[in-house]
């Protein structure tokens, strides 16, 4: 799309009105029977929930009442007169960062024009308020823009247009950012898949998409979604948490770094599991910077998110299908032709498919020091997950014989959860010993225990040893490494 037809798009013509999709209050709301909620612009739960805060800082902290945006109507006027006035020569050329600002400078200098216009005079805090949307509008990402470059700010979340969340520093917060409209998050979303060649519509309501900055996008429009289009971005970090940020966060102690590090040395095959947003991404991020600096890594993901700092480093991504449902290239097909590439080491961003197969594979043959991560709730639930996705690779294998592949291929599993307070903790360092019988062995060799939550809210426990030598030590000595003196010392 181009930016002049962005420039109509975005412009703020209509009336707020109710949306065709019910926000949950309003559902909340239908389904318990009680009256419609007032028409727009009502103060009291309104379904059209525009922020009219004036504090700048006012935007990340719920707003309870919510109110027709006041500037609505200037806003239009500001749009209607960019429409006019900007040369087409300088909306068409944005492509150097000059461009753009010049084009930030046009559109700032109409829009104070405008304002100056304006019949009841504005104050200037609310002037910069406005000029700062109708930019984001135009040139960047609508309301959610100062949410993308707060720093401090890791998840976004827009469910619909009136209701959008935040993640910072582990806790998930409402922020009182609202789009005018359904149809205003569908511009956004747009304008975040159309420059990579994807799209959203009726024929396809999912679309995972990134940002020039490489962040994650996911997005989900009605009628998939019932609250309207639905917008999830995981924030790239520029500066990925390292070792000590982790052990700051008490994520994990100082000790398990040092036998972290010393089994991704002693070439250990390790698969880091947990929940969604537990930070296993984050954590293999960290295994994998002990690898040696001498090795060949290839690394394969979705979406590239690993940020190795060795020099020897390939990075592989995989592709979804092109609109007319070819070109896709498959983790598992990356999985495979790394085999031919040399490597050293694999590291896979995400095991969920048939790659696991292919994965355990080459685990077990002689690509060892691999590192993946999987989604499961334990380090047990890890193994049958693995289970499963062995099978979806559609071999036919007897179950006995998939078992055996991963009780061989597999050595350690580093399981991690988001707890109650948002913080992330690797819960347990689990060795996966053989087979007895039918079944996978394994023994928890480190553990976190929660002992309690502080008045704050703040989940205490302590890391600890259960006390258990772990099998593998002996490719430690092998390999000649030397572990922290009493980590499988039990204290308690
Ligand atoms: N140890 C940690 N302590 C606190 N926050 C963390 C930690 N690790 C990661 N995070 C934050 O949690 C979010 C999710 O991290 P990450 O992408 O590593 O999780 P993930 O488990 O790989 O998620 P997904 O399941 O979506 O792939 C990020 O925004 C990151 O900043
Ligand atoms: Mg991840």
């Amino acid at each position: 799309m181009s930016l002049r037809e962005r420039l109509e798009r975005a412009k703020t013509g209509e009336k707020p009105r109710p949306s065709r999709w019910a926000t949950p209050r309003e559902r909340v709301a239908r389904e318990s029977g009680a009256t419609r909620f007032g028409t727009a612009g009502a103060q009291t739960e309104s379904p059209v929930r525009i922020h009219t805060d004036s504090e700048e800082s006012s935007i990340l902290h719920p707003v309870r009442t919510f109110q027709e945006d006041p500037h609505l109507a200037v806003k239009e006027r500001i749009h209607h007169r960019l429409v006019k006035e900007i040369e087409e020569e300088l909306v068409e050329r944005t492509a150097s960062a000059e461009d753009r600002q010049r084009l930030a400078k046009e559109v700032e200098s109409i829009s104070i024009k405008v304002l100056d216009e304006e019949p009841v005079p504005l104050m200037r805090s609310e002037k910069v308020r406005i000029i700062t949307e109708v930019i984001d509008d135009v040139m960047g990402f609508g309301p959610i823009t100062p949410l993308l470059s707060d720093e401090t700010i890791t998840e976004i979340m827009v469910n619909g247009p009136y209701s959008v969340y935040i993640e910072r520093g582990g806790r998930i917060e409402e922020t009182s950012i609202r789009f005018r409209d359904a149809d205003h998050v569908m511009h956004i979303i747009d304008r975040i898949v159309s420059p990579i060649g994807r799209r959203i519509d009726d024929a396809s309501p999912m679309v995972d998409a990134r940002l020039p900055d490489g962040s994650r996008v996911n997005a989900v429009i009605p009628p998939i979604s019932l609250v309207g289009p639905c917008i999830t971005i995981r924030k790239f970090a520029r500066e990925p948490l390292t070792t000590d940020d982790l052990i700051r966060l008490g994520t994990l102690t100082p000790e398990m770094v040092e036998f972290l590090d010393g089994a991704v040395k002693a070439r250990l095959n390790i698969v880091v599991s947990g929940g969604t947003g537990s930070g296993k991404t984050t954590t293999l991020n960290v295994l994998s910077s002990f690898i040696p600096t001498d090795e060949r890594i290839v690394t394969i993901e979705d979406a590239a998110e690993l940020q190795l700092r060795q020099e020897h480093v390939v990075v592989l991504e995989a592709r979804p299908p092109n609109i007319e449902g070819k070109g896709a290239v498959t983790i598992r097909g990356l999985v495979r032709n790394a085999l031919r590439m040399r490597p050293d080491r694999i590291v896979v961003g995400e095991v969920r498919s048939g790659e696991a197969l292919d994965m355990l594979q080459a685990m077990n043959t002689g690509h060892d020091g691999s590192m993946t991560t999987g989604h499961a709730n334990s380090p047990r639930d890890m193994l049958s997950r693995m289970e499963t996705m062995t099978l979806m690779a559609g071999m036919d294998l007897p179950l006995r014989a998939i078992r055996e592949q991963i009780s061989s291929a597999i050595n350690l599993i580093v399981h991690q959860a988001r707890l109650r307070d948002g913080s992330r903790k690797i819960t347990h360092l689990t060795e996966v010993l053989g087979m007895e019988g039918d079944v996978i062995t394994m023994q928890d060799i480190y553990v976190f225990q929660q002992t309690g939550i502080d008045e704050k809210g703040t989940v205490i426990g302590r890391f600890g040893a259960t006390g258990i030598r772990p099998k593998f030590l002996d490719k430690f000595e092998e390999a000649g490494i030397k572990v922290p003196p009493g980590m499988f010392v039990n204290y308690t």
